[in-house]
């Protein structure tokens, strides 16, 4: 990795990769370990969004605008930020951009950051659990057809105008994936839904989470597909400001 070091005045040292880093499926077991309490010293960014070309031609697309894309089952990292500074308009055409993208089962994230726009975090496919982290983004900044729980994290909504939580996509009722939040705190400064259905059994509970007042009212979005509001789960015990 092209590390700069860059000494600052005080007690750390900030460790700023700015590249695009792929955990090949093949690699199994590799963890990314920052400083203890200073997951926001130990970034790795990248810029590509989905526009971009391709060294094939064409565009990148949202899965591969990711600054780091992890493919291996067993991954592990904590103390460490993921970012994607690629932000455009919330929902403007081509400007997905993806901080992380996790396609590789049983992986734990302890005390990270992941900070984009739109779509910032990919939880593809696999089992994962966050713990204790932060994610930061404006519309569907948490998709995909996982199953996992994110347990006393931080959910930040930069959304302009209305963007999205988790957009979780789930198409047959004997999936057993979904996206479960557990303990945490929904805050930010842009008016968010909850979740939008992506996939006619689309899957996302909010457990016991304090929602600060930049929820929308109307709560979910079945993308336009009325069949799903059957399946917009429901949420429980959580308090609202
Ligand atoms: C992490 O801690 C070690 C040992 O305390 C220190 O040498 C190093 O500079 C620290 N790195 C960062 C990024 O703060
Ligand atoms: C779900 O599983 C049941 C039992 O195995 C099966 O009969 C049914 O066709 C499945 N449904 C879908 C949509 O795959
Ligand atoms: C979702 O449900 C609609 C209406 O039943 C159906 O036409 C469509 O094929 C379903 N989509 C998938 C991916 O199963």
């Amino acid at each position: 990795m092209n590390n700069v070091l860059v000494s600052l005045p005080v007690m750390f040292v900030l460790i700023f990769c700015r590249e695009k880093v792929i955990v090949p499926r093949l690699k199994p077991y590799i963890s990314f370990v920052g400083n203890e309490s200073q997951m926001a010293n130990t970034i790795i960014s990248w810029h590509n969004k989905a526009s971009d070309r391709s060294s094939h031609g064409g565009s990148l697309g949202t899965y591969r605008s990711a600054s780091v894309t992890i493919g291996s089952d067993y991954f592990c990292a904590t103390e460490i930020t993921f970012e994607n500074s690629a932000i455009g308009a919330p929902g403007e055409p081509g400007k997905q951009a993806v901080a992380l993208r996790i396609y590789g089962d049983k992986a734990m994230f302890y005390k990270v950051k992941v900070v984009g726009g739109q779509d910032t975090l990919l939880d593809e496919t696999g089992s994962h659990y966050f713990y204790h982290s932060h994610i930061q983004g404006s519309v569907d900044f948490i998709f995909g057809k996982s199953r996992s729980l994110y347990q006393e994290c931080l959910i930040e909504s930069t959304a302009k105008k209305i963007g999205a939580i988790a957009a979780h996509h789930r198409d047959s009722p004997n999936d057993t994936t979904g996206f479960s939040f557990v303990n945490c705190i929904i805050t930010g400064t842009g008016k968010v839904l909850l979740g939008r259905a992506w996939g006619n059994y689309s899957r996302t509970v909010y457990s016991n989470c304090y929602l600060d007042n930049v929820i929308v009212p109307a709560g979910w979005s079945d993308w336009n597909v009325p069949l799903r509001q059957m399946c917009v789960p429901h949420f429980r015990k959580t308090e609202k400001e």
